[in-house]
């Protein structure tokens, strides 16, 4: 894996990862361990962390239900995260 920095915006503020790390691995190496709500208002953020449970769902470069988990992180990705209400 190669070292070279790369610079996203989640919501407006800057996140530094390392080229390779997914956007799940952004957020969490950030401190995050939530992005998401539920309608319920339960929080969500990685939870199988392979693409299967759609826990870790965020728009990407305007692209809505990206599972952040399976989309590696690219330097200049614009991240919004979403809640429940924005699917329905
Ligand atoms: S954490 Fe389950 S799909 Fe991303």
């Amino acid at each position: 894996m190669s070292d070279r920095p790369i610079r996203i915006t989640v919501d407006g503020e800057a996140l530094t990862g390392i080229a390779g790390q997914s956007v799940a691995g952004v957020l969490l190496a950030a401190g995050r361990i939530s992005w998401r709500t539920t309608r319920s208002g339960a929080p969500r953020g990685v939870f199988c962390g392979i693409g299967a449970c759609f826990d870790c769902l965020l728009t990407v470069n305007d692209v809505p239900d990206v599972r952040a988990c399976r989309r590696p992180a690219a330097d200049g990705d614009e991240i919004r995260t979403q809640s429940r209400e924005e699917n329905t």
